[in-house]
């Protein structure tokens, strides 16, 4: 099953019915007739074909006609393809989150195998023409047959369920390692999946075993004819692998459970369920090998984990097309030229992603002629690096190249219509380079920064044109980072607001709208997070305890590997601002202090394998010197895990009562695209709420039941 999303968690639309048209088609050669079965909703393209239970009835009318014609004799095949651009986008989630029972929940596991199966039990061979996109269900659609067949155009063929919260339950668990051999299976239904749901193209799935012909898709459907009677009459052999023995089998499953316990700890559990039935698939054989994709589907569909997964999903990709509190795009300025002040990390980033999408000259400045010397080496080294990856042509990286200078000379900024500032993180640096910049360009150019957890107020308060200055906070690494937080001032105009969301739209970012609060969303959370973990840890927690501690969460990383990851230099610069804002809920720490004067790491070096990285437990002494108490006490991991959802509830009720976001949706996609918390958490408050926190902490949900979980049984 799967693939596309809700219009909105909590209020399903009707079902765009799968039709299943039927033709015959003369085969050439004379090899007799194929049923050729089209799944089209009948939309146009953007609306892609899902499966809900209509189209599945209707499917199976059409597959039963089938069957009865072969046993007659009347055809010598069966096809399947779809509309221009699809094969099908797996089952309609709309009419999953719809679901409140889990008897309903079965009835629409069971439907898709009881359809999808008669493609195996037709009586002459069935071929799958997959002549666009396959995901979930679609995919799964293709695996019943005998053969599929590809067009080498095709850039989405994969099993999401994972990814979402789902198994691929009908049939995909059993079929796929039947067909590719269980490591090739693992690395569908899995990896790519986990590994931020990545696609399959053609040629892969070629070389994976997935599909056993790829064609030009000027003449698809045509090709795709002539291969089939040619596998009809024995001058085609489509090669297929040995499967693995159930030694080898076992083994493969084992290495890939502790995979996913070094990454998710048991935290979700539909990857869990999918590795259980790719376990037994070998041995087991068809009915019960669908009776238990059957309960995995229905347990899944029930669960929250999955609603919460649905909404995340639909947070990400749908709604966030439409950010909300957006100026009217066309107040948007027009940015032909942009300056960047500061040549360090995130300004040489900036600089080569503006350059690419918005193809306008980017001028940048730093103080002294090593700085601009140095930021200009960095960006060169991007562009090779891009250009060596096969992310960037030769004549791109020459012309992102070309478009960029660098200048110690203020002036140089002179005509821009937009200046980002992503100089070094102190205040009154950043009120000087403004009131610097104002002496230099014109009147109306948008003033921008790139500040982590200032106050962009007080950066623009002495300035004759504060109106006119906007938070772009971007996040590290720019070019895979898809986050922005647009922060808006009590004095930013529209026209400044709606230009940073355009530039955004531009980069291809995602942006949220934050008001002027300190370290906006993402930053005032995650260090909030830390500052529960240090505080954890001055108080007499070891630090492998607190380290473990959020593991039950599932989150991309530990808190000491989060900080590594940020430099600790950067998170204790962070902490101190947001202490200075927010006081004691983001209380100092002195051990961690310690660690930064000593210049040492809170985690070993990566060793190349992938291994999660731990906190050192050396670094314990830095926390055991003597010094003041902290007023902090002990605690064990489930302490740990309680202070720190704690801290993040109290932190969200609070950045709503203040305004930073209009609704805790938004929070949530801040902390998925932005930190990358997972699908399975909702973002966060979906998980606040099932877990009992927001009722503790706040005395109320965050979300209304059934939007990002199981709605309360009638
Ligand atoms: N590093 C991150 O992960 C990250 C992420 C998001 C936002 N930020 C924010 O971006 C900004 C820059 O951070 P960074 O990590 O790139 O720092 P950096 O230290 O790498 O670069 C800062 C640069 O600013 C230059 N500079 C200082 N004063 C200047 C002036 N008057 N005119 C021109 N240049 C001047 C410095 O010489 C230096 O090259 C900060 O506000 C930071 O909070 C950083």
């Amino acid at each position: 099953m799967s693939t596309t999303a809700p219009e909105t968690a909590a209020a399903p639309r009707p079902e765009r019915i799968a039709h299943a048209f039927v033709r015959d088609v003369a085969l050439p050669g004379g090899a007799g007739t194929l049923a050729l079965v089209t799944v089209d909703n009948g939309l146009d393209h953007t609306k892609p074909t899902t499966l809900g239970p209509g189209g599945l009835a209707e499917l199976h009318t059409a597959l039963v006609e089938q069957q009865r014609r072969a046993l007659a004799g009347e055809i010598v095949a069966v096809g399947v393809t779809g509309k221009p651009y699809y094969l099908a986008a797996g089952a309609d989630l709309t009419a999953v989150t719809a679901i409140s029972g889990e008897a309903d929940a079965r009835r629409v596991a069971a439907a898709g195998h009881r359809t999808y199966r008669l493609l195996g039990e037709m009586g002459v061979p069935t071929f799958a023409y997959v002549n666009g996109a396959a995901l979930g269900g679609g995919l799964e659609l293709a695996l019943h047959c005998t053969y599929r067949t590809v067009g080498a155009d095709v850039g989405a063929l994969a099993l999401p369920e994972a990814f979402l919260g789902l198994v691929p339950g009908w049939g995909g668990c059993y079929l796929l390692p039947h067909l590719i051999g269980v490591r090739r299976a693992l690395e569908v239904i899995l990896t790519r999946p986990l590994a931020g749901n990545r696609m399959t193209k053609a040629a892969e799935a070629l070389e994976l075993g997935v599909v056993d012909a790829v064609f030009h898709p000027a003449d698809f459907l045509e090709q795709s004819l002539v291969w089939t009677a040619d596998v009809l009459a024995g001058r085609v052999t489509p090669v297929r692998g040995e499967i693995e023995s159930q030694e080898e089998w076992d083994a493969v499953v084992e290495a890939a459970r502790a995979q996913l316990d070094l990454r998710l700890h048991g935290a979700k559990t539909a990857p869990y369920r999918a590795l259980d039935l790719v376990a037994a698939a070998r041995t087991a054989d068809r009915d019960s090998a669908f009776a238990a994709e059957d309960d995995a589907l229905a347990e899944l569909i029930m669960s929250d984990q999955l609603r919460a997964g649905l909404y995340a999903f639909d947070l990400t990709s749908r709604r966030a097309r439409t950010p909300a509190g957006a100026p009217p795009a066309e107040l948007a300025r027009p940015v032909r030229s942009v300056g960047i002040v500061g040549a360090g990390l995130m300004a040489g980033q900036l600089a080569v992603l503006i350059a690419r999408r918005l193809r306008v000259p980017v001028v940048m400045r730093d103080i002294d002629d090593a700085r601009v010397a140095a930021g200009l080496a960095g960006i060169r080294a991007q562009v090779e690096r891009q250009a060596a990856k096969g992310r960037m042509s030769a004549d791109e990286a020459n012309r992102v190249l070309a478009s960029i200078s660098v200048s110690t000379d203020l002036s140089t900024l002179a005509g821009a219509d937009l200046v980002i500032e992503a100089v070094t993180e102190v205040l009154a640096l950043k009120q000087r380079v403004f009131a610097e910049l104002e002496g230099v360009i014109a009147d109306d150019a948008v003033l921008a920064t790139n500040t982590s957890a200032l106050s962009v107020t007080a950066m623009s308060a002495h300035l004759r044109h504060p109106e006119r200055v906007v938070g772009i906070h971007f996040f590290n690494p720019v070019a895979q980072m898809p986050l922005i937080e647009v922060v808006r001032t009590a004095s930013s105009t529209d026209a400044a607001v709606a230009t940073a969301f355009a530039l955004a739209k531009q980069l291809g970012k995602t942006a949220v709208g934050v008001a002027d609060r300190p370290g906006f969303v993402v930053n005032r959370l995650l260090l909030r997070l830390l500052a529960e973990v240090a505080a954890a840890v001055e108080g007499g927690t070891p630090v492998r305890t607190a380290d473990v501690a959020l593991r039950p969460l599932g989150l991309p990383m530990g808190p000491f590997a989060l900080i590594q990851l940020v430099g600790l230099p950067v998170a204790l610069h962070v902490l101190s601002a947001l202490h200075d804002e927010l006081g004691a809920r983001y209380p100092l720490s002195p051990g961690l202090e310690r660690l930064a004067a000593q210049g040492r790491r809170l985690v070993p070096e990566p060793d190349g394998r992938g291994a999660e990285l731990e906190v050192d437990p050396a670094i314990q002494d830095a926390f055991d010197a003597p010094g003041e108490p902290s007023g902090a006490t002990a605690l064990d991991e489930a302490g740990v895990l309680d202070a720190v959802l704690v801290g993040l509830t109290e932190e969200i009720g609070l950045m709503l009562d203040e305004g930073v976001v209009a609704s805790p949706d938004q929070i949530d996609l801040c902390m998925i695209l932005g930190a990358n918390w997972p699908l399975h958490l909702g973002g966060i408050s979906p998980y606040l709420d099932r877990a009992g926190y927001s009722e503790r902490v706040l005395g109320r949900r965050l979300l209304p039941r059934g939007v990002a979980d199981v709605p309360a049984a009638p």
